[in-house]
């Protein structure tokens, strides 16, 4: 018998790999590099270690517990500890998602975070996207290093290797993600036309209480909808 709890896994193991591929369409991944993960009671969904997107079945995204074991068929994502770290570091968070896209990573590269260069960048939850230090990739320090650089974050910058953006939903992060490569590459532009003049913390701390109201606004907008059409 099919039970309601197996639909739903089926659903979100084919979640994650729509997010995989459109993530791989949008350029945001090249070739085998990034992986994605969701969180789903005590254990985490995550993708298999190099395979292509292209051919992801929902069999081959590998579960693991919160104790990092699996006995599922592939290899999970060299950088499962990251993710099974960052799940039981914040509660909130139900999505990871892990590229190496151009800019950002162009940036991390250099050891270089995103200042307050542009209002936008309180998106990712504060005054500017750190980098976390480097450290050899799947390894705890780099965990450990992305953890800090994530705190009352939803996103960083990877020193030598990437980015991490992190959400309540898998779209949320994956959105985070866009928008950080946005604002990476803009940075990226703005540092070519001298050196960058950047919001003051103040004014940072005012865009992020209007996004904080905007937020509570729009949950009370949707709340009405929902009530009118029932
Ligand atoms: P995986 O294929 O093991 O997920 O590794 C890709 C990657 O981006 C490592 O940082």
């Amino acid at each position: 018998m099919v039970t309601r709890k197996r639909i739903s896994l089926l659903q979100e193991r084919r979640i994650i790999i729509s997010t995989a591929r459109s993530l791989h369409a949008k350029g945001l991944v090249h070739g085998r590099e990034g992986n994605v993960s969701l969180r789903v009671g005590n254990n985490i969904l995550i993708t298999p270690t190099n395979m292509n997107y292209e051919t992801l079945e929902p069999s081959d995204i590998v579960s693991i517990t919160s104790m990092g074991r699996t006995s599922s068929k592939h290899s999970p994502s060299s950088e499962w500890q990251l993710h099974l770290d960052i799940f039981s570091s914040r509660s909130e968070i139900n999505a990871v998602v892990h590229t190496h896209s151009v800019s950002a990573t162009a940036l991390a590269c250099q050891g270089l975070g995103i200042p307050p260069f542009h209002y936008m960048v309180a998106l990712a939850g504060g005054t500017d996207i750190r980098c976390a230090p480097y450290a050899t990739f799947g390894t705890k320090t780099l965990a450990q290093n992305t953890i800090v650089a994530l705190k009352n974050r939803r996103a960083c910058l990877l020193a030598y290797h990437g980015m991490i953006a992190i959400g309540e939903t898998i779209d949320k992060a994956a959105e985070l993600t866009r928008e950080v490569e946005y604002l990476a590459e803009l940075y990226w532009r703005v540092r070519l036309l001298g050196k960058p003049k950047l919001l003051s913390s103040v004014e940072m701390k005012k865009t992020l209480r209007r996004f904080t109201t905007r937020k509570r606004q729009s949950m009370t907008k949707g709340k009405g909808k929902r009530g009118c059409s029932s």
